[in-house]
C-alpha cells in the first residue's frame, strides 16, 4: 500500500495556491461538507463543455454521440469504483435526491396501490401499509431521516430507530427493532458527526432475518475507503460526487438490479419512458427510468475524473492515510484540557470526522478563531441534530481530513484550539 505524497497531491488542487485571512495558508478541514477539486476534474468538465457539449441520448449528430459516450463511460467507471454494473447506477443531483428517490418510489407505489392500480410484478415490496416500519438510527444525517419521516407521515408507516451507545456506536444489543413489519432499514455507513463506521454485515443479517430492504448512506464512506457493494450485501447505496473530489450537482444511487427493476419512478418526464400515448405511459428500464430530463453529463464526466484520481492513489492508501491523521488528531486533541470528543475516542472502526466541544467555549467561537488562522472547520449540528442531542450538545466543532491533509494540518488544528482557549481566557 503506497503512502500518499501530500505535497504532490496538493499541487493538483488550484485552491491551495491561494491564501486566506491575512495571508495564512489554507488548512482545509471541512471535506466532510464538500471536498476540494483537483485540476484533473476541473479540466475534464471544461473539456466536455468546450469540445463535446450536447444533450445526451437525444441528438442524431456527432456531438450528441460523443456526449452520450462520455456520459455512459462515466457511468461505467463510477459503477466499477464500487464494484457495480453500470446499469444499476442512477445519476441524481446529490445523495439527498437519491434518498428521496427511494422514499418517493415507496410513496408512489403505495398511492397507486391504494387506488387499486395494477402494479408491475415485484413492485408490491414498495407498498407500505399502515403500521409497517422503517428503521433508521439516531446518528443519521437529516438527509437520511427527514425523507423517511415524511414518508411515514404520508403513508401511516412507523419510523423506528436504533439508539447509540455512550461511545458513539450503534446500540445493536436490542435487536427487537427489527420486526416482521420492517420494510426498510436505512442507516449510514459512516457518521458525518461521530466518525463511527457501522457494522454493515450485522445490520444486513438482521434486516435479512425479517425480509427488509437495506439502504446504506455512503456519503462519508465511498470517498474515504474501498467500498464494494456486492461484499456489503445491501440493496441500495447513495453518495454525492462533491465529497469525493467531483463536481457539485451530481450524486449516485446504486441498487441491486432485481430491486431497481421493480421500483416505481420518482420524477417523470422525458427520457425515462418506454412508450407514451395520451392515455398512458410505460417506463424505461433502470437506470433511465430514474433519470428524467437532460442529465448532468458534464458533472458525470467530472465525477468520473475524480474516480480516476482516487483510483490512481488507491482507496486502501486513502483510507490508511486518513486513519493515520485521525489517530494523530485524536491523540493531539485528547491532551487539550476541557475537550470532549463527540464520537469514538479511538480510531477503531472510525473515519476522519472528529467532532468535539470545549468547556466554556461555544463551537462558533472556536470556528471563528480557527478561521482567523486559515483553518476551515465546520461548526453547528452538522445536519445531525438528534445525535447532537443524544450526547447533550447543541453544536460541535468538526474537523474532517482528506487526501490533501497532513500532520502539519493536525498540528495547526491543535495549536488553533489552544489559541482559541487563550483568546477567550478559558
Ligand atoms: C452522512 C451524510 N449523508 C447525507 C448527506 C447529504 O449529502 P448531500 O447534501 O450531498 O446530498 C451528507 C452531507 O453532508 C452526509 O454527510
Amino acid at each position: 500500500m503506497a503512502t500518499l505524497d501530500v505535497a504532490a497531491i496538493k499541487a493538483d488542487f488550484p485552491i491551495f495556491k491561494r491564501t486566506v485571512r491575512n495571508d495564512h495558508r489554507l488548512v482545509y478541514l471541512d471535506s466532510g461538507a464538500t471536498s476540494q477539486k483537483p485540476f484533473q476534474v476541473l479540466d475534464a468538465e471544461r473539456n466536455f463543455y468546450e469540445n463535446h457539449n450536447a444533450a445526451v441520448h437525444r441528438g442524431a449528430h456527432l456531438l450528441a454521440e460523443e456526449a452520450t459516450d462520455a456520459f455512459e463511460h462515466a457511468r461505467s467507471n463510477i459503477a466499477s469504483f464500487i464494484g457495480a454494473n453500470a446499469d444499476d447506477l442512477v445519476f441524481t443531483k446529490n445523495a439527498t435526491e437519491a434518498i428521496n428517490l427511494i422514499a418517493y418510489s415507496f410513496l408512489n407505489a403505495t398511492l397507486k396501490s391504494l387506488r387499486g392500480a395494477d402494479l408491475p410484478p415485484g413492485s408490491e415490496r414498495f407498498v407500505l401499509a399502515e403500521g409497517d416500519e422503517i428503521l433508521v438510527s439516531e446518528m443519521e444525517h437529516h438527509a437520511n431521516l427527514v425523507p423517511w419521516q415524511e414518508l411515514c407521515e404520508k403513508t401511516g408507516a412507523v419510523l423506528r430507530w436504533i439508539g447509540l451507545t455512550e461511545e458513539g456506536r450503534l446500540d445493536l444489543s436490542d435487536t427487537s427493532f427489527f420486526s416482521e413489519r420492517t420494510k426498510l432499514v436505512a442507516v449510514t455507513h459512516q457518521s458525518n458527526l461521530l466518525g463511527t463506521v457501522n457494522d454493515v454485515t450485522a445490520i444486513v443479517k438482521l434486516a435479512e432475518s425479517v425480509g427488509a430492504l437495506v439502504f446504506l448512506d455512503a456519503c462519508q464512506s465511498v470517498p474515504h475507503m474501498p467500498v464494494d457493494v456486492v461484499a456489503l450485501g445491501v440493496d441500495f447505496i447513495a453518495w454525492s460526487g462533491h465529497k469525493m473530489l467531483g463536481p457539485l450537482g451530481i450524486g449516485c444511487l446504486w441498487g441491486k438490479s432485481e430491486v431497481l427493476s421493480t421500483m416505481p419512478p420518482f420524477i417523470s418526464g422525458g427520457s425515462m419512458i418506454e412508450s407514451v400515448s395520451m392515455e398512458r405511459t410505460t417506463f424505461a428500464a433502470p437506470p433511465k427510468r430514474f433519470e428524467a430530463g437532460v442529465p448532468m453529463a458534464a458533472q458525470a464526466v467530472g465525477m468520473s475524473a475524480a474516480v480516476d484520481y482516487l483510483n490512481d492513489l488507491g482507496m486502501a492508501s486513502v483510507a490508511q492515510h486518513e486513519h493515520m491523521l485521525t489517530e494523530a488528531a485524536l491523540a493531539g486533541l485528547a491532551g487539550i484540557p476541557g475537550i470532549r470528543i463527540i464520537g469514538p475516542e479511538n480510531s477503531i472502526d472510525r473515519g476522519s470526522a472528529v467532532s468535539f466541544v470545549l468547556e466554556g467555549l461555544h463551537p462558533h467561537d472556536v470556528g471563528q478563531v480557527l478561521d482567523e488562522s486559515g483553518i476551515a472547520v465546520r461548526v453547528g449540528q452538522h445536519c445531525a441534530k438528534p445525535a447532537c442531542l443524544r450526547y447533550g450538545v447543541q453544536a460541535t466543532t468538526r474537523a474532517t481530513f482528506y487526501i490533501y491533509n497532513d500532520l502539519d494540518d493536525v498540528d495547526a488544528l491543535v495549536a488553533g484550539i489552544y489559541s482559541a482557549k487563550k483568546f477567550f481566557g478559558v
